[in-house]
């Protein structure tokens, strides 16, 4: 009988947080994943898949609208390169965040693929 008053105080199971909405908290100072949304930097809604520069309306750096121009799509991998040195992928541009190990890369890459 012990251990029901055990499993009774020790409450519901503890769900660790995703670690893709902790990585995605360095982001969101700057981003949001809605479309609407008035933030200094474009929406990362839908982002995996999507052109480089495209979110209308957003007044991206010319460097940004150039590479959206040369055709860059954002996907696991050129989003892994841009967020471990943007501008090695965008030379030029205004995206002031780096850094992150390969592990909250991976985590925040997959966060994004889960908000199309
Ligand atoms: C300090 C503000 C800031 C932070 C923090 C930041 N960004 Fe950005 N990000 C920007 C700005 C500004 C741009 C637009 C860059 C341009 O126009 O050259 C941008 C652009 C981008 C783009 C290109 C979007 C497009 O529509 O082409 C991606 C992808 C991106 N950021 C991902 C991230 C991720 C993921 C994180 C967190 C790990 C992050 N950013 C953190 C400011 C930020």
């Amino acid at each position: 009988m012990i251990w029901l008053l055990l499993l009774a105080l020790s409450g519901p199971p503890q769900t660790p947080p995703d670690p893709g909405a902790r990585a995605f908290q360095r982001c969101a100072a700057c981003h949001s994943l809605r479309e609407d949304a008035r933030s200094p930097a474009p929406s990362l809604g839908g982002v995996v898949g999507r052109r480089a520069g495209a979110v209308e309306g957003f007044a991206y750096s010319d460097a940004m609208r150039a590479a959206g121009r040369r055709g860059l799509v954002w996907d696991e991998a050129t989003l892994d390169r841009f967020l471990a040195d943007p501008d090695t992928v965008v030379p030029g541009t205004d995206m002031p965040y780096q850094g992150g190990s390969a592990a909250e890369r991976a985590a925040v890459i997959a966060w994004l693929r889960q908000h199309p």
